[in-house]
């Protein structure tokens, strides 16, 4: 339906009489909410909803808003799908992670439903702060996560990295310490050498020869101290692998990429990062989220810096009481903020960890995409 230019004002008028803030796009008026300070346009739909023929199909862009767009209230959020708890988990544990998952999500958004187009939970942490990434996305080996399929997403996210096609703006990228642990509490029957290396290879590199492959297998070996959770000495090792996994998950979806990026990107615009090793729980250490708590919680103190960074593109910028600088990252001082719980809080300690393992599982995803 075209609006006529009366229409269009006396839609204007009415809305401006009530009192709501008010903005056009194309043709439409979209009404907004004020509280306080901010003003908030909820809901915006970005592409035509995936429904019959769009499904699972690229998105196709709204051509031309119209109308009296009500963006007073949140969208409706897409059905989340928490990994169930396997039920041979030892009962601490089980209870923790019950009790984690009721504060955060604890797991890879798997949609329920196919009228889902993204990759929900790091797609609504990302829009709530603008441009502020608080995960990677880059590489989770479950099919539901983003894959290259040379239109929407033009090449394997690291060959893009690599062909400078990264938007050119300040950012923060950071982890919890043990992002791995959650998503191998589903692999507890790979107990032994052999079924390690077939779990890996299969999971994550079945294109992959095995003679490439097995450097990786010593640079993660299967040494309890030296798995995630990290720096819990020889505990939490829930079955005899479990360490090792976690450590080689965590850095293959999450830790190696982010440093990947730092490399690439951080002489080129401003990059900071971060690492949380607060709120460690049994069995899992500092799990895959448990930092989107320390980030999103109002009054945290790496919220202050995120805020900043919001308002400024730099987290050290603006007034509050911040008490540490954040230095940018660089590759060679590889600064990295670190929350910690205890009588310190925050320090600053270089990324240093596991730089060769990492450095290898880079090679091999840049070499055999996952
Ligand atoms: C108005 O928006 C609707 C829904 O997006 C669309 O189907 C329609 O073609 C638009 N009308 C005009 C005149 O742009
Ligand atoms: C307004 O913002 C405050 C925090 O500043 C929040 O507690 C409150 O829930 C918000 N109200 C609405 C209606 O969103
Ligand atoms: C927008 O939608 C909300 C929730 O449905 C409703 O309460 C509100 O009255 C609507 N606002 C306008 C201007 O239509
Ligand atoms: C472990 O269990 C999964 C799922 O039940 C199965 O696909 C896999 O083959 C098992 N692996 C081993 C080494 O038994
Ligand atoms: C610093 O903290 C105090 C007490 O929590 C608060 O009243 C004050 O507004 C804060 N200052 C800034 C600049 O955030």
């Amino acid at each position: 339906m075209h609006l006529t230019l009366l229409t269009y004002l006396s839609v204007v008028f009415a809305v401006a009489r009530a009192g709501a803030p008010t903005i056009p796009l194309d043709e439409a008026i979209v009404i907004g909410k004020t509280n306080g300070t901010v003003t908030s346009y909820y809901g915006i739909p970005y592409a035509q909803p995936p429904i019959d023929d769009l499904r699972l199909r690229l998105p196709k862009p709204v051509t031309a808003y119209n109308g009296t767009i009500n963006a007073t209230v949140p969208a409706t959020q897409c059905t989340q799908l928490p990994a169930a708890p396997r039920s041979d988990l030892p009962t601490t544990i089980l209870q923790d992670l019950l009790a984690y998952g009721a504060t955060i999500p604890n797991s890879v958004d798997v949609p329920q439903s196919e009228d889902c187009p993204s990759h929900s939970w790091e797609a609504k942490k990302s829009r709530k702060l603008v441009s502020v990434t608080l995960d990677s996305t880059i590489g989770l080996a479950d099919s539901w996560a983003p894959h290259a399929d040379g239109v929407f997403i033009k090449a394997p996210p690291q060959h893009l990295v690599l062909a400078g096609s990264v938007a050119n703006i300040p950012f923060i990228t950071g982890d919890a310490l043990d992002e791995g642990t959650v998503f191998s509490t589903g692999s507890f029957n790979v107990t032994t050498e052999d079924e390690f290396r077939t779990f890996v290879q299969q999971e994550f590199f079945p294109n992959t020869p095995v003679d490439i492959l097995a450097p990786l297998f010593d640079l993660y070996p299967n040494v309890a101290s030296e798995g995630s959770p990290f720096e819990t000495g020889n505990a939490n090792e829930l079955y005899p692998e479990f360490k090792r996994m976690a450590a080689l998950q965590g850095d293959i979806a999450f830790q190696a990429p982010r440093r990947f990026l730092l490399d690439q990107r951080s002489l080129k615009q401003h990059a900071w990062t971060y690492t949380s090793k607060r709120g460690a729980i049994q069995g899992l250490g500092c799990p895959h989220g448990s930092d989107a708590v320390q980030a999103l919680a109002l009054g945290n103190d790496l919220s202050d810096y995120v805020i900043q960074f919001t308002a400024t593109l730099d987290p050290n910028g603006g007034a509050s009481n911040r008490t540490i600088a954040w230095p940018r990252y660089d590759p060679l001082a590889r600064s990295m903020f670190v929350l910690l719980d205890g009588d310190t809080p925050l320090e600053i300690v270089p990324d240093t960890a596991r730089l060769e393992a990492m450095a290898a599982l880079t090679e091999l995803t840049v070499a055999y995409p996952i």
